[in-house]
């Protein structure tokens, strides 16, 4: 018996691993967080299934529905929207199975930030430009941040910054920010990247406020650097003609030299 932890993606029911979707179909009970996880899922769920939408519960009753779950020998899928390495409360659930000595397993799932650079078709980390995004937030009501992990320390860095659970404080953020990347660095944000009613709004730091109205709340992300207007950064040395690397040796005394697997299988490929 086991449970199991599962990454249900950004929203979009067909980002779901293949891995997630078939342990979702060997589990008598579901527990989801109703809050963000798609109800598509759901459907992949046992004819008889127990499900449980947990966003009206306390970590107390989700542990004991476990509990049940583990006396009764039934395996559990735990839906947590996204990936559940980044803001899933899966920490705080792991630490009592221990405790209780109660066999879980982790299956990784499509975060949020990876969502809203793929609506964006933006790669976060360009050469010479950025080579880092930070995922943060600011903080909430039940949440504050760690001395030190301010969007200010964030932005001396010049990192790509992808800002979740604040939309809701997007003047404040524009303003920690304005004085690090400037008023026209552009911004990014995303509502619910791969959901049907997905919506994209693009600005400047300076503008970006007041082109965001009360509708986009809560599930919106808040991505800012300079990798979102950049189309004068460098060619990456992966592909570079003249760069001498394992997967493509530029001369006998190469120290790659013979050490590329299946090169001639691989040009016979090109060929064909
Ligand atoms: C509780 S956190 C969950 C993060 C999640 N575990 C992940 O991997 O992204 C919720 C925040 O993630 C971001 N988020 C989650 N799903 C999103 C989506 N489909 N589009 C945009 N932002 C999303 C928003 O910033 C939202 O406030």
């Amino acid at each position: 018996m086991t449970i199991h932890f599962i990454g249900a993606g950004p929203g979009a029911p067909d980002l779901l691993t293949l891995r997630g979707r078939d342990l979702i179909a060997a589990c008598p009970v579901c527990l989801y967080a109703g809050s963000l996880v798609p109800e598509a899922l759901l459907e992949y769920c046992p004819t008889n299934a127990r499900i449980i939408n947990t966003a009206p519960l306390s970590l107390d009753e989700i542990i004991d529905e476990m509990r049940r779950a583990n006396a009764a020998g039934q395996d559990v899928a735990r839906l947590h929207s996204g990936d559940l390495s980044v803001w899933s409360a899966m920490g705080e659930q792991l630490r009592r199975l221990r405790a209780l000595n109660i066999p879980y397993a982790v299956t990784p799932g499509v975060p949020s930030f990876a969502a809203v650079a793929a609506t964006l078709a933006q790669e976060l980390t360009l050469p010479g430009v950025a080579q880092s995004v930070v995922l943060t937030r600011t903080p909430g009501r039940a949440s504050a941040m760690p001395d030190g992990e301010t969007l200010a320390n964030f932005a001396r860095t010049g990192a790509t910054l992808a800002i979740h659970l604040s939309i809701h404080h997007l003047e404040r953020v524009v303003e920690e920010l304005i004085p690090y990347y400037g008023g026209d660095c552009p911004v990014a944000i995303v509502w619910r990247a791969s959901w049907p009613d997905e919506r994209v709004v693009r600005g400047r730091l300076s503008t970006v406020a007041s082109r965001v109205d009360d509708s986009l709340q809560r599930t919106a992300l808040i991505v800012v650097g300079p990798v979102l207007a950049s189309e004068t950064f460098d060619d990456s040395c992966l592909y570079a003609l003249g760069y001498d690397r394992r997967f493509r040796p530029q001369s006998a005394d190469s120290p790659f030299a013979g050490t590329a697997p299946g090169r001639e299988e691989r040009e016979g490929d090109e060929k064909a």
